[in-house]
């Protein structure tokens, strides 16, 4: 790839919160123009009314159909889509695009950021999510994993693994890859309130969750079978997976604690360094000798690691930005591998630290 070339890119799921963070990745992205962002609810209202904070960068662009979007796509040769729409909805988005695209001759690369291509199959997606896949012919055409976990890319497209998952991948698959534990996880994680996206609900509306901490889903939550799942695709090893998620009294962020037992005797400073080979030549995995924070990560597509060891037990935490590393960012690294760039590219800009 040319890298003086702009690829056209559009987003879906336009009035999102993670739409919103793409569309501000983006403008610091070198190779990626956004062409369009489509909007179900509000097609040709200002992109600056739904983010007030993005301004100065949209311009007076507006929202836009997804005809609209799919004429573009059309007229590239070479294009992105970022699939932010909820899960339920992006499957046949894309695949509406797709389509369409295709009998022009024209074939976008996408990377969707819901969990609609998260699993292999269509029904183990059904069983998880309670209702048919959108576009099940579709399934083989996208891999769900990490960049950090995969070297090689079979598909076209790809599928991010999601916020929670992420920070859980980072800790369970070198583990479970250097095989130093026993084949059972146990997850404890907490969000940010954006992890919840834009429309409050009861559970997640801020006056609930302001000075508060509780947990939901204990034991049930749809990630685990996800990341089972991953795991599966990117070890080939099945695992366990127990995961209590929590709501947490903050806007952005992720921290997760994953526990193990280990199936031998591993030192904190040993399981570090362990971590330290794996991740050596990724550029937004550190890992830490201290406790991970949040500050030091949100807002930026760094994640932080670090474990500790009691002889039989291993406690891996892990800190990222929801919005960024767990799904924006995390898919524009994606993007940047689909089209033969540096994965870093566009990505690199630090955590503001106070926010
Ligand atoms: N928030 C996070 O931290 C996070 C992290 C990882 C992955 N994700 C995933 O990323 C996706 C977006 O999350 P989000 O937090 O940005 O959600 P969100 O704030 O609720 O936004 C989703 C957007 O999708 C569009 N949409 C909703 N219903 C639709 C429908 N029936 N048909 C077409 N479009 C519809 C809406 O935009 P328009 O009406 O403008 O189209 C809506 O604003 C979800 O699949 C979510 O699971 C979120």
């Amino acid at each position: 790839m040319n890298s003086r070339l702009k690829i056209p890119t559009v987003i879906l799921g336009g009035t999102g919160y993670v739409a919103g963070e793409l569309i501000r990745l983006l403008h610091m992205h070198p190779h990626f123009e956004r062409v369009a962002v489509v909007s179900d609810s509000k097609p040709g209202t200002s992109v600056a009314s739904a983010f007030p904070h993005l301004a100065s960068i949209v311009g007076e662009q507006s929202f836009v159909s997804i005809d609209s979007a799919q004429q573009l796509l059309c007229e590239a040769t070479d294009s992105l889509v970022l699939a932010a729409a909820p899960h339920g909805v992006s499957a046949t988005l894309i695949d509406q695009l797709l389509t369409g695209t295709a009998r022009a001759g024209r074939y976008p690369k996408v990377v969707d950021i819901s969990a609609d291509y998260r699993f292999r199959d269509a029904a183990a997606y059904q069983t998880v999510y309670q209702h048919a896949h959108g576009a099940p012919d579709r399934l083989s055409e996208f891999t769900c994993a990490l960049p950090e976990h995969t070297t090689t890319l079979a598909s076209p497209h790809v599928a991010h693994p999601g916020c929670f998952a992420t920070a859980m991948l980072l800790s369970i698959v070198p583990l479970v890859a250097l095989q130093l534990i026993e084949p059972r996880v146990f997850v404890s994680g907490i969000t940010g309130s954006t992890g919840s996206g834009r429309t409050p609900t009861d559970g997640t509306h801020h006056p609930r969750r302001h000075s508060d901490l509780y947990s939901y889903g204990a034991l049930q939550h749809r990630h685990a079978p996800e990341v089972r799942s991953i795991v599966k695709t990117v070890t080939g090893q099945s695992i366990e997976c127990h995961f209590v998620p929590h709501s947490g009294p903050f806007a952005r962020g992720i921290h997760a604690t994953t526990q193990a037992t280990l199936i031998k005797p591993f030192s904190s400073q040993e399981m570090i360094a362990a971590l330290r080979d794996f991740y050596a030549d990724q550029p937004f995995v550190h890992v830490l000798g201290h406790a991970p924070r949040l500050k030091d990560v949100v807002s930026s597509n760094y994640a932080h690691l670090s474990a500790t060891t009691d002889g039989t037990t291993v406690a891996v935490v892990s800190a990222i930005d929801n919005l960024t590393k767990g799904a924006a960012g995390g898919a524009l690294q994606w993007a940047n591998r689909l089209f033969g760039f540096e994965q870093s590219t566009g990505l690199t800009a630090p955590a503001p630290g106070w926010t």
